[in-house]
């Protein structure tokens, strides 16, 4: 059997220098695709929102969004760790309802972690959420679902104030319990000293290389989603010009009569017709 990798095998390859691989992933086919190619974690990020459902931000996607696409994603991990992401207001009532959200995440949609936005203002329920036994990632610098409160998508960190705000919410997260911390839009110095300075690994993007992993969004980097293409993605692979290439091809051929051809079709003693009308 695959060996999982494990919130400790997070901190040991923080430890060896190894750097670690995040994805997000969505469903089931592409998460058995990301799993076999031996990619660290899987996040269901909210992301979906925007990537999956076409929103314009994050702000929409319900807890039953993430669970219904986190099942599908699980029975495609044999290696990979599974990472939900807690959506806007599933971790901003109260302790009970985060602990009862961040549950439902474990219980309903297999998961093996969950992810939460933002640094001093939510600990207790980082905490809360731990002490029920639940991993934790954080996420800090631009956080999508503050998008209202900042304006914007923009780059985080880069004033006095904010990079020792940063610094400290690291600091919060990982003696809370955490054991990772995305690091989202933040400038490249502050990335790199924020990874220095803490011994649970940092996950990049848009954070540069210093960090100990790295996530991206998989539309990005597959080149399968042009409505908002970040600067910080690098394009891997151009699957959305071949997928409409192939799609043309499809359309071309069926208009042709091209396709199906005869190795697509079942045959039959044509006898047997004969007379059923
Ligand atoms: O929602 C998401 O996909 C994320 C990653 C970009 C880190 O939070």
């Amino acid at each position: 059997m695959t060996k999982k990798v494990t919130v400790s095998d997070f901190i040991e390859k923080k430890q060896d220098n190894e750097k670690l691989t995040v994805l997000t992933a969505y469903d089931y086919s592409t998460a058995k695709l990301f799993d076999s190619a031996g990619i660290d974690a899987m996040l269901i990020g909210d992301s979906l929102g925007m990537v999956m459902l076409g929103y314009d931000n994050t702000l929409q996607v319900s807890v039953d969004d993430i669970i219904h696409h986190t099942k599908a994603v699980s029975r495609g991990a044999s290696r990979s760790l599974v990472i939900a992401d807690m959506p806007f207001l599933s971790y901003h009532i109260s302790v009970e309802e985060t602990i009862r959200n961040a549950g439902r995440m474990i219980q309903e949609g297999s998961a093996e972690a969950v992810k939460l936005e933002g640094g001093q203002e939510i600990i207790d329920k980082v905490e809360a959420i731990i002490k029920a036994q639940i991993p934790v990632v954080g996420h800090l610098g631009l956080t999508p679902q503050s998008v209202n409160v900042a304006g914007g998508f923009k780059v985080q960190g880069k004033s006095k104030e904010e990079a020792k705000k940063l610094l400290k919410d690291a600091r919060l997260l990982e003696k809370a319990g955490v054991f990772a911390i995305v690091l989202e839009c933040v400038p490249y110095p502050l990335a790199k000293l924020v990874s220095e300075k803490i011994n649970v690994p940092t996950i990049g993007i848009g954070a540069g290389n210093a960090c100990d992993g790295q996530v991206l969004v998989y539309q990005d980097m597959l080149g399968m989603y042009s409505d908002m293409v970040p600067k910080f993605v690098k394009k891997y692979a151009d699957l959305g010009t071949q997928i409409q290439d192939a799609v043309k091809g499809y359309i071309e051929e069926v208009k042709q009569g091209e396709f199906p051809a005869k190795e697509h079709c079942f045959s039959m003693d044509e006898s047997i017709l004969e007379d059923i009308e």
